[in-house]
């Protein structure tokens, strides 16, 4: 594997995923594959599981890890030809440049303005690191995709699943802060290559992009979406047509225990209690959340092990 931006990146998904599986049960077997190789995080938004599993997962593999976190560091130019006599300190083709100097592979971070989609949508922090950076970018969510969550989401599913092709749902939930659509963009994409029977349900107004959702059933109508669902898997996305903005706090759309049936309730985190979800959701064997935190690792690792048997 040359990168990891996008789940396109994946040769074989379904090997991936066992792969994955398979070092979960030993995840020291690879433990010197990454001796005298270095992994840089750089991170220009929060996190908590992507930076901690991302992490381990390199120290699983015997890497050296440096986290970045860009708020501490200079402010970074992205723009081309720039007369940079105002904020910015640094231009990104000398950063990208020096930083490869002192790693073997650069996980980036970096979150969508929500504000000037076309801006975001040519992911111009993700990309001015794969065109200046001289080794290989790993996405630790972009503006318009999280492939690291997608993989992990892929192999919860694949551990879980107690039929060949689950019935799967993705459901909006309600959330009063203007969220991105990257983890619903790639969850999206990573089910269309599953054999899962794949439906999304949102409210009208909270379509996502036409091209990622192209073939895929949307429901508007929650109740009858989530009839028979193996795993629902809930996330709110601010609208992508109005972009940016919060239409709808129908706390109608909450996920609670009544509407889940016998599904299993999968979230990202981090996840608004009682807003998002009601607590006798979380609270109960039907959440698998913590499992796929857990499997945030193993995602990370299996991805970082295909990159350094390509260095
Ligand atoms: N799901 C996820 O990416 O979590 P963090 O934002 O805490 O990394």
């Amino acid at each position: 594997m040359k990168k990891y931006t996008d789940i396109k990146d994946i040769a074989n998904l379904s090997e991936i995923i066992q792969e994955a599986i398979q070092l979960k049960q030993n995840p020291f077997q690879f433990e010197n594959l990454g001796t005298h190789k270095t992994l840089v995080m750089l991170f220009f938004n929060a996190s908590l599981r992507t930076r901690l599993s991302t992490e381990k997962a390199a120290k699983n593999l015997g890497m050296q890890v440096m986290v970045l976190n860009v708020s501490d560091a200079w402010n970074i130019e992205f723009e081309d030809g720039t007369i940079m006599n105002l904020n910015t300190s640094e231009h990104i083709k000398e950063a990208a440049q020096v930083i490869s100097q002192y790693t073997d592979i650069i996980a980036v971070r970096a979150f969508p303005s929500l504000i000037d989609k076309q801006k975001d949508e040519q992911e111009f922090v993700l990309n001015s690191f794969i065109e200046y950076a001289s080794v290989p970018i790993v996405n630790m969510e972009s503006a318009t995709a999280h492939p690291l969550q997608a993989l992990t989401d892929a192999i919860t599913i694949a551990e879980l699943k107690t039929k060949e092709s689950p019935k799967v749902v993705l459901s909006w939930a309600p959330h009063p802060k203007v969220l991105p659509h990257a983890v619903a963009n790639s969850f999206v994409k990573m089910m269309q290559e599953l054999d899962v029977d794949f439906s999304i349900t949102h409210p009208e107004g909270y379509e996502l992009r036409g091209d990622i959702t192209k073939g895929t059933p949307i429901n508007y109508n929650q109740k009858d979406a989530l009839k028979d669902a193996d795993f629902v898997y809930v996330k709110n996305w601010s609208s992508y047509n109005d972009y940016g903005k919060v239409l709808s706090e129908d706390t109608n759309w909450m996920m609670t225990k009544e509407k889940l049936g016998k599904a299993k309730f999968m979230h990202c985190l981090p996840v608004r209690r009682n807003v998002v979800v009601e607590d006798a959701v979380l609270d109960s064997e039907q959440s698998i959340v913590i499992q796929q935190a857990n499997n945030r690792t193993f995602a990370a690792q299996i991805v970082l092990k295909k990159i350094l048997e390509n260095l």
